[in-house]
């Protein structure tokens, strides 16, 4: 049984003892749950891909207390110093090359020579990335292809047993992982929408460049189709809802039995902050409804509701097979 630490001065204490010990922790973020472990271990984040059933080849996200932090282990372009200006602390995380003596270890970065990192909002994250003194290689705390956890509920449904503790904040606020951008190239690439709109970042830098570099090896893992997965089929734009389906809603909801509603009133931000919830909710209320499958209703493709999409499209994607 994994222990649950409350997100207090203890609670914090105990979790960076345990990080610096090499072992796993689960944490509170603005975003989503993440899996923790010291980045310059390079058996601590060996454990992470392990733990969460990851392939080698897909990076991690290093964490840290704030930019100066992330500034020694990447290098900064003007464009990075800016977005990190306006967006961070918050749900943005920018792939830069690495300072030549970047300590964080290469499993981390699955071997490439560029770095992603993120400076959270959420002040336990804060507190922690403050209390531990190294970065913090966190992947969301689920287990590989599945739904991320915006909960500590969700996490123990994952991994109980399988890591060191799990840090409870409560609900994450934002519920969709960071906006990914690749400043590392010729010309700035958006690699996954996410809690920050990408019209956003393109009002303070210009167009983003979307989808992995064409002829690049490797893609950036995240944009594989399937992922953040619900076990039952999902059936996206629906119009009506069949006889054994669910009901994942978007304002009014149209009739059907077993229903969850991202946000009645149409509101994005809510919506995005209830999607994995929705999602995990209704896998597990369906099938002792004799329900087969989840319809959602359309999401405005505008500002979150590009992610939300984005979630739903690679939610409805067949099972990648690893
Ligand atoms: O909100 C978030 O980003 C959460 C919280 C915990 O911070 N973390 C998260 O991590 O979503 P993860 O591992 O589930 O997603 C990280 C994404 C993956 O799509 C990965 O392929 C991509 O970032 N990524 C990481 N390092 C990269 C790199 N050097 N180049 C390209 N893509 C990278
Ligand atoms: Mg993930």
């Amino acid at each position: 049984m994994t222990p649950i630490f409350r997100p207090d001065h203890e609670g914090i204490v105990s979790a960076a003892a345990l990080l610096r010990a090499g072992c796993l922790v689960a944490i509170p973020t603005e975003t989503v749950y993440g899996l923790a472990a010291d980045a310059t271990s390079d058996q601590a984040v060996a454990g992470v891909f392990a733990a969460k059933g990851r392939p080698g080849f897909n990076p991690l996200i290093c964490h840290f207390p704030d930019a100066a932090a992330a500034a020694c282990h990447v290098v900064f372009s003007p464009q990075a110093e800016r977005l990190a200006q306006e967006f961070w602390p918050g749900p943005l995380t920018l792939v830069l090359p690495r300072q030549p003596e970047c300590p964080v270890t290469a499993r981390a970065g699955a071997g490439l020579p560029t770095l992603a990192v993120r400076v959270p909002a959420h002040p336990v994250a804060r507190a922690l990335l403050e209390a531990c003194g190294f970065p913090l290689a966190a992947p969301s705390a689920n287990r590989s292809g599945g739904v991320s956890p915006t909960t500590a509920a969700h996490v123990l449904a994952d991994l109980d047993g399988r890591i060191a503790a799990v840090l409870d904040a409560g609900a994450c606020a934002v519920g969709l992982e960071s906006t990914v951008v690749d400043l590392s190239g010729d010309m700035p690439r958006l690699l996954r929408p996410g809690g920050i709109a990408a019209e956003a970042i393109e009002a303070g830098i210009g167009p983003l460049a979307r989808g992995h570099t064409p002829g690049a090896a490797p893609a950036s893992p995240g944009l594989l189709a399937s992922h953040y997965a619900p076990s039952l089929p999902l059936r996206l734009d629906a119009t009506h809802v069949g006889p054994d389906e669910a009901l994942l809603a978007f304002g009014a909801p149209l009739p059907a039995g077993l229903v969850f509603n991202l946000s009645a009133s149409g509101d994005l931000a809510e919506a995005a902050s209830r999607l994995f919830a929705g999602l995990r909710w209704l896998d597990t209320e369906a099938q002792p409804h004799g329900l087969r499958g989840i319809a959602a209703m359309p999401v405005p493709r505008v500002g979150l509701g590009d992610a939300i999409n984005d979630r739903l499209r690679r939610a409805s994607a067949p099972p990648l097979g690893f």
